[in-house]
């Protein structure tokens, strides 16, 4: 900037209003030219408030408010109207008193809504005309606005900013899911369309272990310059309100975005005195939704009303965000405890001081592998914020104000046997992504290990009654130490136990007597073999019997299936090592033959993985036909998936599903796997 401030040594309120417009001038060149505004945002609104007080047609004035349709430079656009804010409440009470003001204007009594009974509220909320109003989830993404030309071609996508200027984000906005280059069939006119640019949850679990949350992520991505996190492709835009479209609703409005190529924001019409079942059903139902979203937006449906009620500085009267009770609290870390998996892999968990998460008091959260612990640097005393995200185990979601305490590091001992630890890099089965994970060296020699090993083997053989507390007192007692001694129990030794009534003890033994008799896939499974799955049991188990199986050399089960040199290696070590406990276990059972399922069908030696909407038949019944047709099937991508079958338009789908996603990579690395859409597949194995 080479020019002065101009006047500066004069007040504002004793210029005229053309030096009123030159201080403007030179301010927002300041802003948009050298990107150093010397005065705040509400000091600049000041003198342009000052300006219209004086001379409310000056065109400077025109300038600022009725900017050309894109007035930015640099990163910087100003919103020719304002993107405000939404009046939010937390409650119904909070609800009922937006409605009461909106109800006293439209009676004509503005000045005292206090004074409206409940009960004339509540007929007016049932049967008014503009007492009817839309819902929709407040997503947690971030606002953007997009302007089309009157030709119909994106011209601009900015961020919301401060609300009166944003960022231009046009280059990785136009890559965003449901931002159309040019719009549909539109008439002509400039158009503005706004709303959300959210990250699917679906698209963020596979991501999920490097990054906070799904609403930073997008924006990171969508203002990134270069090198964005993740393909701008993977966002998506839901529109909430168009300008310069005319329309008498909101649902008309919301109408004509879907006509001009945007996906609404979904929507429900409801009168006012239905909002509170609507809350709650939407809260109810939220865990469906592929979106992050904190509330519901609750606008009233006619735009006059819309219109005449106006807005403050900070939000239109016609609408207010319902918030939804948090699944979130902050706590502090206590300890990060590392907790040991039968196949020896130790898995860190946050303990963390009592707090109340949706109704149930919370004192641990996962940390899910090395990797999240390293993004969080936790420390002990860490403030942190927990959230239920979705599912039922609370986690870890970010730092809120860390503790001069020392890092948390991985320990180098296993915290149950004392061996050795050591860290490996390992694809996570359900986002396909390499994560550091944490294991013990010697899994066979220790106690916690071998305590899940015999968990997973009666859990493997469905013997009801043998959960965690009854193995664990089982293994504390000596009576139990692996799945072998299961069989020497007597009624004399379980009776001697707690609270293990004669009933119980009859029951106990009567499990461990079904298990005398097992098909070998199942038997195979419960050995709890690192990459011994079901999925892969049932293709060794289709070799013949368990001598064969233990006589092949590690080239011979790598060929198998193509199940892969690393895959073999696991599995041979895996037997061999178990020998002894292989040969107990045989002393007590026997092995029932294979339902043997059709060898020479067209799918012989396939594993068949479905995923997506299919339409042929539903899934349930594509994976009995592949098995009727000879081949396998399962609910996991591996190694040995050897065909990935998908539904719907997902192979067009910018975002894939995790099962396509590991394909893929699993394809990438060289691995036979076939990917089908459903037509193809059907069309070549021949259903009808
Ligand atoms: S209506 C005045 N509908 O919430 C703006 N907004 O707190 C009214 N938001 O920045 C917009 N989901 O980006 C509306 N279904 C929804 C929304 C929504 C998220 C955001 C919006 C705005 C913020 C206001």
């Amino acid at each position: 900037m080479t020019k002065d401030l101009p006047y500066a040594g004069r007040r504002p309120e004793d210029l005229a209003p053309d030096e009123l417009a030159e201080l403007l001038q030179f301010h927002d060149a300041a802003y948009f030219e050298d990107g150093r505004p010397v005065i705040s945002d509400a000091q600049y609104d000041a003198l342009v408030a000052l300006l219209r007080a004086r001379a409310p047609d000056h065109p400077q004035l025109q300038r600022v408010g009725a900017a050309p349709a894109v007035a930015h430079a640099g990163d910087k656009v100003v919103h020719e109207r304002p993107m405000l804010s939404l009046d939010k409440c937390n409650e119904f009470s909070g609800f009922w008193s937006w409605l009461r003001g909106i109800c006293a204007d439209v009676l004509g009594r503005p000045n005292n809504p206090k004074s409206l009974p409940d009960e004339e509220v509540r007929s007016w909320a049932a049967s008014a005309p503009e007492a009817r109003l839309v819902a929709t989830p407040k997503i947690d993404g971030l606002a953007c606005s997009l302007r089309y030309g009157a030709d119909g071609r994106l011209l601009l996508a900015a961020t919301r900013g401060d609300g009166r200027i944003g960022e231009d984000v046009t280059a990785n906005g136009r890559r965003v899911q449901g931002v159309p280059s040019v719009l549909r069939g539109h008439s002509g006119a400039e158009v503005e369309v706004r709303g959300e640019v959210y990250l699917s949850l679906s698209a963020f679990a596979a991501v999920a272990d490097s990054y906070a949350n799904p609403r930073n992520l997008a924006a990171g991505t969508l203002k990134a310059k270069d090198n964005p996190a993740i393909p701008p492709e993977q966002l998506a835009f839901y529109c909430y309100d168009l300008i310069g479209v005319p329309a008498g609703s909101e649902v008309e409005k919301l109408g004509q975005a879907r006509l001009l190529g945007f996906e609404p924001v979904p929507f429900v019409e409801l009168t006012a005195d239905q909002a509170q079942k609507v809350f709650a059903e939407q809260d109810a139902g939220k865990q469906q939704w592929d979106f992050e979203a904190d509330g519901l937006v609750l606008r009233l449906n006619e735009l006059g009303l819309v219109q005449r009620l106006g807005a403050t500085a900070h939000h239109p009267r016609g609408a207010i965000a319902w918030k939804f009770a948090v699944d979130a609290g902050t706590t502090t870390l206590v300890e990060v405890e590392w907790s040991v998996a039968r196949t020896g892999i130790i898995t860190p968990v946050a303990i963390v001081a009592p707090v109340l998460l949706s109704g149930a008091t919370v004192t641990r959260a996962t940390l899910h592998n090395v990797s999240t612990l390293r993004r969080h640097g936790l420390r002990k005393g860490d403030q942190v914020e927990l959230v239920r995200r979705g599912g039922v185990i609370p986690h870890v979601e970010r730092v809120l104000l860390p503790s001069d305490q020392p890092q948390e590091l991985p320990p180098s001992a296993c915290p149950s046997c004392g061996s050795a630890t050591a860290l490996a890099e390992r694809l996570d089965d359900k986002t396909g992504e390499s994560v550091a994970v944490l294991y013990c060296t010697k899994p066979d020699q220790c106690t916690a290990a071998k305590s899940r090993q015999l968990l997973h083997f009666c859990q493997t053989l469905e013997l009801e009654g043998f959960g965690d507390k009854v193995l664990e007192l089982l293994t504390e007692r000596g009576l139990v130490s692996d799945a072998a001694d299961l069989f020497t129990l007597q009624a004399g030794d379980l009776q001697t136990l707690p609270r293990f009534g004669e009933t119980m003890v009859a029951n106990l033994l009567a499990q461990v007597q079904k298990a005398r008799r097992v098909p070998l896939a199942g038997f195979l499974t419960a050995l709890g073999i690192p990459s011994l799955g079901k999925q892969t049991a049932q293709l060794l188990a289709g070799r013949g019997d368990l001598a064969a199986i233990r006589a092949m050399t590690v080239q011979e089960i790598a060929k198998f299936h193509s199940l892969g040199d690393k895959t073999a290696e696991t599995i041979a070590t895996g037997l061999v090592e178990r020998k002894e406990f292989i040969d107990r276990l045989l002393a007590h059972l026997a092995i029932t033959a294979e339902e043997r399922h059709s060898q020479d069908g067209p799918l012989a030696g396939q594993v068949v993985l479905f995923t997506g909407a299919l339409v042929v038949m539903k899934r349930s019944d594509a994976q009995k036909w592949v098995v009727a047709h000879g081949g396998l099937t399962g609910d996991t991508v591996t190694a040995e998936t050897t065909l990935l079958v998908v539904g719907g338009d997902e192979l067009e789908a910018a975002v894939p599903s995790s099962k396509l996603k590991k394909a893929l990579k699993l394809r990438d690395q060289g691995r036979p796997i076939e990917i089908l859409s459903e037509a193809e597949f059907f069309a070549r194995y021949g259903a009808t």
